[in-house]
């Protein structure tokens, strides 16, 4: 749709950026903090490890000031589980809560909306050892653990986002280091969507008690969304980009918004034997919900084709690398888009579709909670960072915002990846995404010391213009 005027950025739109405990805060067993699952994975060779990351557990007045000084409306951060309960149930460590109160009242200080996730790829180790997910008591592990960040935080976090992509901890757990399967598994799909119900009856308990105790807060979920495109206009690929659609997206989404199983992934996971259990109350508690808004994070689209099943295909892959399932779908590298650095596909025309297809579906006002390009950058000798081409993804991404806004689409803000330069999921630290540089490389400290970018004073004129101004 071409439009002759485009509609403005509301006014109260939030700006802002994101980032998570595990790749931000350091100090990983410091102050009374447990180990997460994080802390007990074996990185991914020639990365560094978890134990200081951009050391915002020491340094996060600094880079609430800078922030700050970009004009932030929102900051995105999570709370790791075991800062607050070191063994994920039982004992609460006051010096966790006391930390968290002091980032929620430093980002209240500059008027800096905080948007807590409450869970961002860092089960307790202790918990791993119980059976993570696996075990039907995580509903009331996760259940606890919110009811005691709505009590510590409540009066001042208005916005809270459930699990971050879930949907990518279902599909790419060994990846980002965090799948555990007891021992003796024997049909792994089915233990996955197992754990995986066992997060949606968490998730939508842990929204229904928000609404009960913080009667004023929003919540939503905020999983990682790809529309997926047919490799060509065959019909088959057309019905594989269903399939990709319904286990990659709409899965989530249905059962967030409508508590209910997306029927193509159900009929999937009974042909493998692999639907999962219902325990007495699951179905209404998936029922009673009721996201506020939808919280999501967009890097690309994804591209796939038919499988007719009769080879094995793929299934191992990244958050956003083109995957496979025996005969429902197959990944294909679309020809028509660009990659960055990292090899990951870049399509901002692709958001707008996204924000208009998830829209149609759910009718409900959305933020992008992440969105970025990670690159090598560069701190020059006079302490520059020169990222031109993080404003060009961020600009182009931004512009297919307001034209999805002008197509009618609920959009309450923005907060891409990432606030501050952090650990990647298993790509390091070479691989940076933020606003602010922060200097050290992946296994040399060095001073830790924070550089703004060129894009910290573009995204600060964008954030002054209200996005009218997405020029350099
Ligand atoms: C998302 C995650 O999948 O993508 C973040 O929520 C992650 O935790 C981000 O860092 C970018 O991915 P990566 O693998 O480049 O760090």
């Amino acid at each position: 749709m071409l439009h002759k005027k485009l509609k403005a950025f509301p006014q109260d739109f939030l700006w802002g950026a994101s980032t998570s405990a595990y790749q931000v805060e350091g100090a990983n067993l410091e102050d009374g903090k447990g180990p997460s699952c994080q802390d007990v994975k074996e990185v991914p060779e020639g990365t560094s490890d978890l134990t200081v990351c951009a050391d915002q557990y020491h340094r996060y007045k600094e880079d609430i000031a800078l922030m700050a000084e970009m004009g932030f409306k929102a900051y995105r951060f999570s709370i790791a589980w075991t800062r607050i309960l070191p063994q994920g149930i039982g004992e609460v460590n006051p010096k966790g809560i006391e930390y968290y109160n002091n980032v929620i009242n430093e980002c209240l200080k500059y008027g800096i909306e905080p948007i807590v996730t409450m869970f961002h790829f860092d089960m307790p180790a202790a918990l791993d050892e119980k059976g993570s997910w696996s075990n039907r008591e995580s509903v009331d592990w996760f259940l606890n653990f919110a009811k005691v960040m709505y009590e510590n935080f409540g009066d001042r976090v208005k916005y809270w986002l459930t699990i971050n992509e879930q949907n990518v901890l279902t599909l790419s757990g060994p990846v980002i280091g965090t799948l555990h399967l007891p021992e003796g598994c024997t049909n792994e799909l089915k233990e996955i969507y197992q754990q995986n119900h066992h997060m949606l009856v968490a998730q939508a308990k842990a929204m229904a008690l928000c609404h009960e105790m913080l009667p004023g807060a929003k919540i939503g979920p905020a999983p990682n969304i790809s529309l997926v495109y047919p490799a060509s206009c065959k019909p088959e690929d057309n019905l594989a980009a269903q399939n990709y659609n319904a286990i990659r997206n709409w899965l989530y989404l249905d059962m967030a918004v409508y508590g209910v199983y997306n029927n193509l992934v159900w009929a999937w996971l009974e042909e493998h034997d692999a639907t999962p259990e219902f325990a007495k109350g699951d179905e209404e508690a998936l029922k009673s919900g009721h996201p506020d808004f939808i919280g999501f994070n967009y890097y690309n689209t994804a591209t796939c084709q038919w499988d007719d099943g009769s080879e094995k295909v793929s299934t191992f892959a990244d958050q956003q690398t083109a995957r496979g399932e025996a005969g429902m779908f197959k990944g294909f590298k679309n020809p028509n888009l660009p990659t960055t650095e990292f090899g990951w596909e870049i399509d901002p025309m692709g958001f707008r579709a996204t924000i208009r297809e998830m829209y149609s579906r759910y009718r409900l006002p959305m933020i992008v909670t992440e969105n970025g390009l990670g690159a090598y950058d560069k701190l020059t000798e006079d302490g520059k960072v020169h990222d031109q081409y993080r404003i060009e993804y961020l600009r182009k991404h931004i512009e297919q915002v307001q034209l999805a806004i002008s197509d009618g689409c609920e959009m309450m803000g923005y907060c891409p990846w990432s606030a501050v330069d952090l650990i990647s999921t298993h790509e390091g630290m070479v691989k940076r995404y933020g606003f602010i540089y922060v200097d050290r490389e992946e296994f040399d400290l060095k001073t830790l010391d924070r550089y703004r970018k060129d894009s910290f004073y573009w995204y600060k004129k964008v954030i002054a213009t209200n996005g009218e101004d997405l020029s350099d």
